[in-house]
């Protein structure tokens, strides 16, 4: 381990950000019909999220003597609204891992750097179980069969 590992899985996370930013961004512009009217802010939203977690990695890269990429991870595209939100939670457990694999790039005793990768991670994390949710790859289970549907008389 070493602080080249945690800058190197670093700057992957970064990549991601900043495929997020375009991806996010040209699928607000692309998404079309009644979902506009949904997608278009949140698409918009989700952009403006990965510019502001692109900023907090590149400027941690240069805290670490590193020197932050400006190449992007690859962009997904897409007219199609249920295959944009898929595109966009591909990409969220693609940012995630490369957050997990530089919190286990830290030093056992680097508690500030780990404490940090652990706020984005749980971010991270909110936004995965979000798009779960949008594309019903998440639907709630436990206790659904209690769920009991009652007649109106
Ligand atoms: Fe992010």
């Amino acid at each position: 381990m070493g602080r080249a590992e945690l800058v190197e899985n670093l700057n992957k996370a970064l990549s991601y950000e900043l495929a997020g930013i375009i991806q996010y961004s040209q699928h607000s512009y692309l998404v079309t019909g009644k979902d506009r009217e949904v997608f278009k802010d949140f698409f918009r939203d989700m952009a403006e999220e990965a510019q502001k977690h692109a900023e907090v990695v590149g400027d941690k890269v240069v805290a670490l003597g590193g020197i932050p990429t400006v190449e992007p991870a690859m962009i997904r595209q897409s007219v199609n609204i249920d295959e944009m939100l898929k595109q966009g939670l591909e990409l969220e457990r693609e940012a995630i891992t490369a957050y997990m694999a530089a919190w286990a790039a830290c030093d056992d005793n680097d508690l500030p750097q780990k404490f940090w990768l652990e706020g984005q991670i749980a971010d991270e994390q909110m936004h995965i179980e979000e798009l779960e949710k949008l594309t019903s790859e998440r639907t709630a289970k436990a206790g659904a069969e209690k769920i009991v549907l009652r007649e109106i008389s």
